[in-house]
């Protein structure tokens, strides 16, 4: 195992997330290595696209709950990622709410993308609640994870204008490519040692 700066992911859906992370670490844009990519879907193209670039990736079952992890599945993810030596876990498309001994395990050291700029529409189909209320602006925001949802310190954000002829689609596709712009520099950041946290600010190193 190289001392790079390691990276866990956790995704339960198709993965274009994590896929613009690893694309950008190929680049050479991020100063970091992915070390495991876990799932609670069976099928998830997340694992698929792991394997198609040779990276460790793992299906744990979730348990018994619809939007949390049971306590055994719990401590599996914690399991795998400690075995892993990550030093970041990275949600990408995570649609489980992560609980104290997780979050103990991994304090500050949680990022999520989220399809909204929080806090406005946290929680599910945020593009849709953006499109709902009428929001003339849309966007995304990567944040650290804590014990609320959706509600953790902001690292980054990416606004896009709402469109008077958008669907749910179209503005969710919109939402989707700014995220996969901006995680990829706030997780780069991050390895780089380029960001502080003071409070809720968290501050970019200049
Ligand atoms: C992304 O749009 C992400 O913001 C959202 O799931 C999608 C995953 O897409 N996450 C949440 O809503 C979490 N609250 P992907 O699997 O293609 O990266």
């Amino acid at each position: 195992m190289s001392n790079k700066f390691r990276l866990g992911v956790l995704g339960s859906g198709k993965g274009s997330n994590f896929a613009a992370i690893a694309d950008a670490i190929t680049a050479g844009k991020i100063p970091a290595e992915v070390g495991i990519v876990l799932s609670d879907v069976e099928g998830a193209g997340i694992l698929a696209q792991a394997r198609d670039r040779k990276l460790p990736a793992q299906f744990i079952p979730p348990g018994k709950f619809r939007t949390k992890l049971d306590e055994e599945a719990e401590r599996a993810f914690v399991a795998a990622l400690q075995t892993a030596k990550v030093d970041l876990i990275v949600l990408a498309g995570f649609m489980r709410v992560l609980k104290g001994d997780f979050l103990r395990a991994f304090e500050g050291r949680i990022v999520n993308v989220h399809p909204s700029l929080l806090p406005s529409f946290p929680g599910l189909e945020a593009w849709k609640q953006a499109l709902d209320h009428g929001v003339k602006v849309a966007g995304c925001t990567v944040h650290f994870v804590d014990a609320g949802v959706d509600s953790g310190a902001v690292i980054g954000q990416q606004a896009v204008p709402v469109l008077d002829n958008d669907t749910a689609e179209t503005l969710h596709q919109r939402i989707h490519a700014a995220e996969h712009d901006l995680y990829p520099k706030c997780v780069a950041a991050i390895a780089r040692g380029g960001i502080s946290v003071q409070g809720r600010r968290v501050i970019w190193k200049p």
